[in-house]
């Protein structure tokens, strides 16, 4: 089967992971990685696919309509996974008009282009492919849009303790607890609470809005906090790993309490691969692997790991011989002998803070089969060595603007 298609924000942190997927899965596809490369978007991230024959990189602003539209005829696209966006809550507090901007006219210009291509094919919405051999081949078209699970809004917190849960993946951390009654379905109504997940719940208005108003094939999914490599080191594991390494302090908002549900990135790349191929159209999927941990439960880890990794800690023989992951999924081993304990340091709460971020699933696993592949604690020490290991990956990144960034946001 040929297929064309557009990854937009394929040199972001998700994206890249889904390129990689795509390119290295699919040879006979041919994948266009469409990014402006604003300072969250590093080609460097997609350095050992960029060779291949069947990958293209086209530099462009998603809200640019009309090179996009001339990019649709070109290539002759029948498939759109739209990553682009402007990601990090922190600064859509700040700038609230560059969210708007990319995450919601950036994904209208790209609908509308979309609509106006298709539509202008022989069979609406199903583009005909010229094969090598001079057959024609027909791709039904689908517009798949990645959202988050913020655009639901914030879960009460009201199991501050923590409970068995009611779900378990393979993702789940062995010390797996619930910090509440509710979770984030797919029929939960949307109440965002910050401008980027306000912008991103208006995105996803739009998508479905296409699909009932024109019959676009469209999907949304809403997934759940992504950490693993090429992350950029503004969102708090990539963050927290480059300050522990520098012995920088760790600015915890408020209590570090606040409760986020982690799902390994790769993980979610499989998924999309998934719902792009055999989801539904028009229907939504949440992402998530039964994963919640409050931030300070989670700063610790990795301190623990990366004061292990580091050889800041020296493990006696016996506790060597258990798996480190075990032992702090039981906090067995105590907070005291990490050095890197001292770095925490509460700061003021990020405005309108949601407390809990908890999704379900199960329609996903149910319907198409998908599951987490990789358990937490196996993830995060994962993580961190990838970060230990391409320090020149974080130089690089973490050199010019942010430098500037840093200071403005944790003065
Ligand atoms: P990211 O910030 O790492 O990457 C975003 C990419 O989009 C960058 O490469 C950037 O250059 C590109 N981009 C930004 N504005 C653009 C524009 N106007 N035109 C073209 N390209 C532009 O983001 P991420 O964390 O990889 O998130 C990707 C998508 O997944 C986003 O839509 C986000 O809302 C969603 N999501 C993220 C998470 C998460 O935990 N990171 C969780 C759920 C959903
Ligand atoms: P982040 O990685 O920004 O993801 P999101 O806000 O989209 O969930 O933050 C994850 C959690 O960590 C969130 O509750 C805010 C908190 N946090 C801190 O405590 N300190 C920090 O410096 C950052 C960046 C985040």
């Amino acid at each position: 089967m040929k297929r064309n298609i557009i990854i937009t924000g394929g040199a972001g942190f998700i994206g890249s992971h889904v390129v990689r997927l795509f390119v290295n899965k699919y040879p006979e596809y041919n994948i266009i990685n469409l990014d402006k490369l604003t300072y969250a978007g590093n080609l460097a991230n997609l350095k050992d696919i960029e060779d291949k024959p069947n990958y293209k990189f086209v530099k462009m602003d998603i809200c640019d309509f009309e090179a996009f539209y001339q990019l649709m005829q070109d290539e002759k696209i029948d498939g759109i996974i739209h990553l682009a966006a402007e990601s990090h809550v922190d600064r859509s507090i700040k700038d609230p008009f560059t969210f708007a901007r990319t995450n919601v006219m950036g994904t209208l210009s790209l609908l509308q282009a979309a609509k106006l291509y298709w539509e202008s094919q022989p069979t609406p919405y199903v583009v005909e492919h010229e094969m090598a051999d001079g057959s024609k081949l027909k791709a039904q078209s689908r517009f798949y849009h990645i959202s988050t699970d913020e655009v639901y809004g914030a879960l009460e917190m009201n199991r501050p303790e923590g409970i068995e849960p009611p779900f378990k993946t393979v993702a789940s951390s062995e010390g797996h607890k619930a910090y509440g009654d509710e979770f984030f379905y797919e029929t939960t109504k949307y109440n965002p609470h910050s401008p980027y997940s306000a912008a991103k719940a208006s995105s996803d208005h739009f998508v479905r809005a296409y699909h009932d108003t024109y019959g676009m094939p469209t999907i949304v999914t809403n997934c759940s906090n992504n950490y693993g490599p090429y992350q950029f080191p503004e969102k708090l594991i990539p963050l927290f790993i480059n300050n522990i390494r520098h012995r920088k302090p760790l600015p915890v908002y408020g209590k570090g309490e606040n409760v986020r549900d982690w799902l390994y990135v790769e993980d979610h790349a499989r998924a999309i691969d998934i719902i792009f191929h055999n989801g539904k159209i028009a229907e939504t999927y949440n992402i998530g692997g039964f994963n919640e941990w409050k931030n300070i439960d989670i700063i610790k880890t990795i301190i623990k790991t990366v004061d292990i990794a580091l050889g800041r800690v020296e493990l006696t023989e016996e506790q060597q011989k258990m798996n480190s992951s075990w032992l702090m999924a039981h906090g067995s081993l105590p907070d005291e002998m990490f050095p890197d304990m001292s770095l925490i340091t509460y700061v003021t709460d990020r405005l309108g803070h949601d407390a809990r971020y908890a999704i379900d699933s199960t329609k996903l696993q149910k319907e198409l089969g998908w599951e987490p592949s990789l358990q937490f604690e196996e993830g995060i020490e994962k993580t961190v060595r990838w970060y230990l290991d391409n320090q020149d990956w974080m130089d690089n990144v973490t050199s010019g603007d942010y430098q500037k960034y840093y200071e403005e946001m944790y003065k």
